[in-house]
């Protein structure tokens, strides 16, 4: 210890991640088979999105950062592009690519990878779908990650990857203490600010941490891009 126990199966959105600081940690662990893994101690949570068509012709989106919220283990915020220097971006985007090429995959692998202090980049984890890491290019890159999975599979050419401005979504979370029909807090004055755009998924019931939906934030200006992710965090809620 530290360390961290995973789950084997249906593990998802941080459900069945255990991490163990001490020995009265144990219980909460290996009722179900499982994976224990070294505690890393990183700087930054990163992310890469590759799409491959079957033809092995591979695109990247830029690597964003996530924060994590400490209890759920779940994306509150992230932002894109990642704060990150060029050789992490660079070695981030290589992996990626390898991962996605090694695995001949068609379609979009989100490969979450960690930065640790001293800069090195480490793989987390990888998922062959589009990806909660990647909502944020509907409206902030020229190609959506939903838009180049649907030319990946249909073998049709891969769209341009860039982004358009820099952004931070935000996953709209149940609130803790409220489970039942879903009543949301806060719209108009989100949707009064420029550059906001709120994706509801329709659920009917909300529990605490679901995730009910995202938003997403555009501005040409990293700060004040920050403040209004803050703004809408604190403002839009999902209670009964
Ligand atoms: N070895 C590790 N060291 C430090 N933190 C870790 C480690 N493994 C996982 N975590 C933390 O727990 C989070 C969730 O773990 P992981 O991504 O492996 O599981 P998950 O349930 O598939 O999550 P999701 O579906 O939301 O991506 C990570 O993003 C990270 O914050
Ligand atoms: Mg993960």
């Amino acid at each position: 210890m530290p360390a961290v126990n995973k789950l084997g199966r249906e593990g998802y959105d941080g459900k069945g991640v255990r991490i163990l600081r001490k020995e009265q940690d144990l219980p909460l662990a290996f009722d179900a088979p499982g994976l224990l893994e070294e505690l890393i101690d990183f700087k930054k949570e990163i992310a890469v999105i590759a799409v491959r068509n079957v033809h092995g012709e591979i695109t990247t989106y830029p690597a964003v950062e996530m924060v994590f919220h400490p209890e759920a283990n779940l994306v509150e915020y992230l932002f894109s592009p990642a704060e990150i220097s060029r050789e992490v971006a660079l070695e981030a985007d290589l992996a990626a690519r390898k991962i996605t090429e090694e695995l001949s995959l068609v379609g979009t692998l989100a490969v979450e990878m960690f930065v640790t202090k001293d800069d090195k980049v480490l793989v987390n984890e990888a998922a062959p779908r589009p990806h909660n890491s990647g909502h944020q290019t509907i409206e902030a890159n020229c190609t959506s990650q939903y838009e180049q999975h649907l030319r990946a599979i249909l073998d049709l050419p891969l769209g341009d990857t860039s982004s358009i401005q820099p952004s931070a979504m935000i996953n709209l979370l149940g609130s803790e203490g409220h489970a039942g029909l879903a009543r949301y807090e806060g719209l108009e004055k989100v949707l009064n600010i420029h550059g906001v755009h709120v994706h509801l998924y329709g659920k009917k019931l909300t529990r605490p941490f679901r995730k009910m939906g995202h938003v997403t934030i555009l501005d040409p200006d990293v700060d004040s891009l920050k403040k209004k992710a803050k703004f809408v965090k604190d403002n839009l809620t999902v209670t009964t």
